[in-house]
Parts: structure tokens; sequence; C-alpha cells
């Protein structure tokens, strides 16, 4: 799609070519999974993929808006005067609800038309939903010249997801979004929410993008049990020891109280958070050194902390992973987000990226029985205006 190709689909639903157009990115996490909630350390960066929103304001209070992902749902219209959540507006809950938020504390002065558009490939857990929310932030920002630290919008971001849409999940989504930098990673610590950029500097490789292709059924409701699992761990611990999260603890003071949780699926949960938290600062370091190796075996570990600790993969990613694990200049590679389905990354030397491909398909189709997909991940900045001429 192009830029002047989205202006003149504007043109045709909205009758205007006076347009700004907005840009959030989706996210890769390239190590800390599911550590988030728990208080403790995650390393994700922006990618260039992501959601663009192109909007003009309107001299009344209507809202409409319009996706070209979903154009069976067509132009969904509301009053900015009325903002609770709608199944019947389907996707469009997620801008509405930043519309709610935003309002709260920011004159927001009038009706708006948007078309929204994402390149982020579909259900694949690169954090659309995170995106579609931030590219609306972002545009809220400029229309209405509000002040806002991006922190906010970052937080407002998150409270969608967790009020509104009723998703629990962490902050790590939108911030990356948000505060993504071009060929950086980013350390939050999520219980203080200090953060580093740190740059990449892969030397001759390329971060693969590898989806399962696989529906991602149940995702929420087994995410929300990994994080009661989670709170149940820390409850546990909390009787013999003072501390806010799991976050906290170091491996040998994980392995010193351990035996205080009783279930045995529980423990595991703890541990992965634990020795997943301290694998991403160990990364940084690793990183800092210019020690890829040490990186890439990090990211190894954590893929198989999440296969047999948190029990998030399913077999579509491990599959992947595994054959990737196989393959000739492969740094690392692990399963990347929420998890049960979704995408894989995979750390691959450039000159072996096309056998690469060819060979972790065909094991993959071979085993599972559909293809996977792949994309070259480029590390892009967060959430913004773009000017004509982009490359969409
Ligand atoms: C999803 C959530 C994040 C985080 C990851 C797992 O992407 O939205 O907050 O918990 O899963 O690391």
């Amino acid at each position: 799609m192009k830029y002047e190709e989205l202006v003149v689909e504007y043109e045709k639903l909205f009758h205007s070519k006076n347009v700004r157009v907005f840009f959030a990115p989706g996210r890769i996490n390239l190590i800390g999974e599911h550590t988030d909630y728990n208080g403790g350390n995650v390393f994700p960066c922006a990618i260039t993929y992501g959601t663009y929103a192109l909007a003009n304001k309107r001299s009344d209070r209507k809202v409409r808006l319009y996706s070209t992902n979903f154009p069976a749902e067509g132009v969904i219209e509301f009053d900015l005067d009325s903002l609770d959540y709608d199944e019947r507006h389907d996707w469009a809950n997620y801008p509405k609800g930043m519309l709610k938020y935003m309002k709260e504390n920011h004159e927001i002065g009038s009706g708006m038309d948007v078309l929204f558009y994402g390149n982020i490939p579909n259900g694949a857990g690169l954090s659309s939903s995170a995106s579609i929310e931030l590219v609306t932030g972002a545009m809220l920002e400029s229309l209405f010249d509000l002040e806002l630290d991006r922190l906010d919008l970052v937080k407002i971001g998150m409270r969608v997801e967790n009020e509104f849409i009723g998703v629990n999940s962490g902050i790590m989504d939108q911030f990356a979004i948000g505060m993504g930098k071009k060929e950086h990673g980013i350390l939050l610590d999520c219980q203080t929410l200090q953060f580093k950029y740190a740059k990449l500097n892969l030397e001759n490789r390329k971060i693969l993008i590898i989806n399962t292709n696989k529906r991602r059924e149940l995702a929420e409701s087994k995410y929300n049990e990994r994080r009661s699992e989670c709170m149940q761990a820390l409850a546990d611990i909390q009787n013999v020891l003072n501390i806010d999260s799991l976050g906290q603890l170091t491996e040998q003071q994980f392995e010193e109280v351990s035996s205080v949780i009783e279930d045995e699926t529980i423990k595991k949960r703890a541990k992965h958070a634990v020795y997943e938290n301290q694998r991403t600062i160990k990364a940084l370091e690793a990183l800092k050194h210019q020690d890829l190796k040490k990186f890439g075996e990090l990211m190894n570990d954590s893929h198989r902390s999440l296969q047999f600790d948190y029990e998030v993969t399913g077999i579509e990613l491990d599959t992947l992973v595994s054959a990737a694990w196989e393959q000739v200049g492969v740094l690392g590679a692990r399963m990347t987000g929420a998890g049960f389905g979704g995408c894989a990354i995979a750390i691959v030397e450039e000159e072996h990226i096309e056998a690469f491909i060819e060979n972790v398909s065909k094991i993959y189709e071979e085993k599972i029985g559909y293809e996977a997909t792949f994309y070259i991940a480029s590390i892009g900045d967060g959430a913004r205006e773009v000017k004509e001429g982009v490359h969409i």
C-alpha cells in the first residue's frame, strides 16, 4: 500500500484530502517474556511494521472510523460524548477507549474522521492492539495540540487494554510502541519504569520474525491464568520474605524460599518469572560487551523456560524454534510475545537467511501441515506523525 493510495481511499470515504498521517509500530520482544506483570525487566523493540491513521478534524462531535483491515465492518460512527464500550463497534473499541480516557484530562474539541491501515501480520502477537491504541494517542495529541508526557500516553494505552477491553496485560507493549527508537532495544524495569536504550549491533545478522500462523485460541484466558499463578506464588513467598514482586528475587533467593510454594506447577511458573528476569539483565550485559554468542544462548534458554516451566509455547512455536536452532548461522531463537501461537524470532547471519527460510519452512510444514511466514524485522521509532512520501 502506498501513502498516496491511502489518501485517495480517505478522500473517497470522507470527501476530504486534507489529512494528517500518524504511525505507531508493532513490537517484538528480544528477551524478558511474561516478566512485565511480575515487576521484572523486558527487552523489546519497535519494528517498522505497524498501524497508520489518516485523520482530519470535523466541525461537529461525530467520530467516524474506518479500517482497511476490516472493510466488512464499514465506517463505525459514534458521538464524542458517548464513549462506552460497545461490542458492535468491534476493533473500533481500541481507539474509542483512547478517546474516552484522554478526554478525561484533555480538551478534545471536536469529532474526527479517521482511516486506519495496519501492515502488522494479522493475529501474529506483534501487538497490533497496542499499536492502534498508540497511533490514536499520537493522533489526538497532535490534532488537538495536547500537552502530554509520552509515558502518560503509554499508561493510557495500557489502561484501555486492562479496563476498557478487559485484557489483563502488562505495560511492555505500549511502552515499546510509544518509546521505540530506531536500531535500539529498550531495557525496561517494569517495577520502576526506569529504562535504557541499547544499540543493537548485530554485525552481519538480521532478526527474522517467523509467524506460526496458528490461531491464538484461548490465549487471553491462559494469559490471565498465568498471571494469577504468579500472584499465588508471590503470596506464598510473601509468607517468608518481604517482597512486592517476583522480579525482586535473584535465582539464589528463589531457590532458598521456593519450598514454601507447595503446588509444583505454581513453583515452575514462579521459577520462570525469576530466572527470565535475571536472564534479561544478563542479556543487556552481554550486549554491552558485544558478546552476541552469550546473548543468543540466553534467548535459547528463555525459550526452553517458556516451553517447560511457563508452558506457553505449544507445538507450533516449539517446532519453529527447534528447527531454527539446527540451522547454520543462527545466533539464537525463541518465541516472542504472549505465546500460545503467534511469532518466534531468530537472529540469523545474512548469508544464511535464504537457506534458513527454506529449511525451517520445510520442517514446519511437514510437521504442522501448513506454512509459516517469514519477515525480516527492521527496528524503528515509536509512535509519531509521518510526512508525505514515506514508504508504507
Ligand atoms: C503480551 C502482553 C505483555 C507481556 C507479554 C508477555 O504481549 O501484552 O504485557 O506480558 O504478553 O511477555
